[in-house]
This record gives C-alpha cells, sequence and structure tokens, in this order.
C-alpha cells in the first residue's frame, strides 16, 4: 500500500502565520504538523508516501526531504492549484497507478494510529474505507450517512442537519476511485470533492466502509484548534527525548549543555516542550507551551501559547495565554506603564491587549 499526504492549497483561517510559510509546517509541540503526519504513516508501515504540494512546495521540500531520514521514499507531486481533495487524487494518479492507497489530509492531526483502519479495509473487503468522528458542528465537514457497517451516504459541509459523524480526513482507497473521481463535476465551493466521488462510488455499488476513531482528532484550519491540538499532543507526550526539555519540573538554573537551553531563575509547569539554544530567564513557562529555536524569553510569563524560533519576548505585563507567536517576532514591554506602546506589525497581525 502506498500513502498519499494532502499539502497543497492555502491557509487563509492562518493568516498572518501563512503568508510565508506553509500551513502543514506550523509546528505542534515543536514539530511541523507534516512531519507528526508523515511519522504515523511510517508507523503504519508503509515505505511509500506521495505528498501532493501546491504553491509552497519549496520550503516542504527543503524540511521533509526524500524520507531517507524515516527509511521511506518520499516522492513530491505538483498540484497546478488547489482544486479539491479529488483534484489531487487525480493528480496523483501516475504515482499510485493500481495500488490501493491510504490518503491522509495534510493539517489534520490525531491520536489513533493507521494500522486499524488498514486493517479493517482488508477484512471487509472494501473498495473505500473511511474515518469518521462525532463532531457538534457538522455543517463544516463531510458527514456520513452510515447502515451496519456500511456508509450509505456522504455529503460535503451539509447545510441541512443529516448527523454529526464527519469525515477526518483519512481515507482508504483501491483504484476504483479513479473513475469515479471523473464522473464528479465541481462543488458549490468550485471544488472536486472526495466526498461526492466517495458518494458516486456508493451509487456504483461499491462497498464503502468505516472506522469511528479512538481518542482525539484536531484539523487544525485555525489558530484556536492549533492551540487546542498543541495542548492534546503535549499532554500524550510519553517520549519526553524527542521534546527536549519537556521533562524539567523544577525551578532549575541551568540544563544539560547538549540541549544548549539555558533556564535562569524560572519556573516550568509542565507539559512544555523546549527546543535548542532557547534561553528563559526570569519568567514562568506553562503548562501548554512550545517555544521554539532559539527563543529568549525574559520576565514573561506564558501559558498555552506556541512560540516560534527565533523570537525575542522581553518584560511583558500580565499573563501571556492563547497565543500563537510566529519567527523572528519582538515583543518587548516595559514592565512600567509608559503609556505610549509602538507597534511594528506586518499585514493581518492581530494584538489583543
Ligand atoms: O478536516 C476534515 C475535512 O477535510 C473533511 O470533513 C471534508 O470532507 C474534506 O473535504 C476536508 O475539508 P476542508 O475544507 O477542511 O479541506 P481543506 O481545504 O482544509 O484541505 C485539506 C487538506 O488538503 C489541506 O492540507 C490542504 C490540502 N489540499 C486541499 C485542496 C482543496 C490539497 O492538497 N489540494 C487541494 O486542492
Amino acid at each position: 500500500m502506498k500513502a498519499l499526504i494532502l499539502s497543497g492549497g492555502t491557509g487563509t483561517r492562518l493568516w498572518p502565520l501563512t503568508y510565508t510559510w506553509a500551513k502543514q509546517l506550523l509546528p505542534i509541540a515543536n514539530k511541523p504538523i507534516l512531519v507528526h503526519i508523515i511519522e504515523k504513516v511510517v508507523r503504519a508501515g508503509i515505505k511509500d508516501i506521495g505528498i501532493i504540494v501546491g504553491d509552497t512546495h519549496k520550503e516542504i521540500e527543503a524540511e521533509v526531504g526524500n524520507g531517507s531520514r524515516w527509511e521511506v521514499d518520499i516522492k513530491y507531486i505538483h498540484q497546478s492549484s488547489p482544486l479539491g481533495l479529488a483534484h489531487a487524487v487525480k493528480t496523483a494518479q501516475p504515482y499510485i497507478q493500481d495500488n490501493d492507497f491510504l490518503m491522509i489530509l495534510g493539517d489534520n492531526l490525531l491520536e489513533m494510529e493507521l494500522h486499524t483502519v488498514m486493517d479493517f479495509f482488508y477484512s471487509s473487503s472494501s473498495n473505500a474505507c473511511i474515518l469518521l468522528h462525532k463532531v457538534s458542528n457538522p455543517s463544516e465537514y463531510g458527514i456520513a450517512e452510515i447502515d451496519g457497517t456500511s456508509v450509505k451516504r456522504l455529503v460535503e459541509k451539509p447545510k441541512q442537519y443529516m448527523g454529526d459523524l464527519a469525515v477526518i480526513g483519512v481515507y482508504v482507497f483501491d483504484k476504483a476511485i479513479f473513475p469515479a473521481i471523473e464522473e464528479i463535476r465541481p462543488s458549490f465551493r468550485g471544488e472536486l470533492e472526495i466526498t461526492d466521488a466517495i458518494q458516486r462510488l456508493i451509487e456504483c455499488g461499491a462497498r464503502v466502509s468505516y472506522q469511528l476513531t479512538s481518542g482525539w482528532w484536531k484539523d487544525t484550519g485555525s489558530p484556536q484548534d492549533m492551540l487546542e491540538a498543541n495542548r492534546l499532543v503535549l499532554s500524550g507526550i510519553t517520549d519526553t527525548s524527542e521534546y527536549a526539555a519537556c521533562n524539567i519540573s523544577t525551578s532549575a538554573a541551568g540544563l544539560p549543555g547538549e540541549h544548549s537551553i539555558s533556564l535562569i531563575n524560572s519556573v516550568i509547569n509542565e507539559p512544555i516542550a523546549i527546543a535548542e539554544g532557547v534561553k528563559i530567564t526570569d519568567s514562568v513557562i506553562g503548562p501548554y507551551v512550545s517555544v521554539g529555536r532559539e527563543v529568549t524569553v525574559e520576565k514573561c510569563v506564558i501559558e498555552n501559547s506556541i512560540i516560534m524560533e527565533g523570537t525575542r519576548l522581553e518584560n511583558i505585563k500580565g499573563t501571556v495565554s492563547n497565543s500563537l507567536i510566529g519567527k523572528n517576532v519582538i515583543i518587548r514591554g516595559s514592565l512600567k506603564d509608559t503609556g505610549s506602546p509602538s507597534f511594528i506589525i506586518g499585514d493581518k497581525g492581530k494584538i489583543d491587549m
């Protein structure tokens, strides 16, 4: 079985962070979302991974490489423009050929491992198998109606309530999906929807099965979703070595030299992730904070936030909370009330004071 990860598209809901950067490369617990996904696919035993890329292909390729670090083969498939998930699959047909494949969206994170859905696809002799998750806002997703072990109907972002089982962006297909895509037309949002292609499969008598997800799932499309995904991933970390200093539980001064992290007169409230080259002085960090490489924090209290690499935060009054702070940002307070703050903020920046 091959894997297809969809990392084209645009990330408008995450502007300005995604003006200059692919949304799939934003960090959750200091690791790009896309890398979390690749590692899950690798753990499922898949060795051939195709990644759909669009305008942001250069930075994705530079970050991920050819797969050798996971001992798999990664190929990039260029999609001319984001014309829909089914269009992406059609674009990948020369790569997939006649193989069965696992498809996963490059901006969705889930707790469950993927081999169960692959095993069920084979044991149930299905042409397609999808993962479903109960949601409270069904009009924002593809929604499935089920009957026994089969999917009976699928609608993309239904305007009228038809159930609360959302398609969560993990699909296993055999080659029957390709002719089904040829028979669909663009949807109300102008995209070739994979939901419509699967509906077409059902109408043609194919067997479409499903599995309910166990554990959490997060579409990381908005800042609040990113922060929640960060909390969920940090809460579940068991191998702390991967996340550098996230197991520090003292108000310690100085950490093992190999991590080159400097913690002076500061308190760490777990869970957190701290990358290399970070300097934290006279501050309280955590819980649920990811601090990227070469970040400097001085006299700040930070919780539930993602601070990306190269950023510098100093003397901020109050607690910094629910914040997504991009790369190489400088925020410098005075601790005294000067009454005249000064800002240099890029387009679409957001400050809540
Ligand atoms: O998050 C789950 C939902 O994902 C499902 O419930 C929907 O059925 C499914 O259509 C999809 O909806 P979204 O509107 O959230 O999809 P989005 O446009 O965010 O794209 C998902 C990923 O696929 C994202 O990493 C970008 C990539 N993509 C998207 C399009 C439209 C591509 O690679 N090519 C594309 O043409």
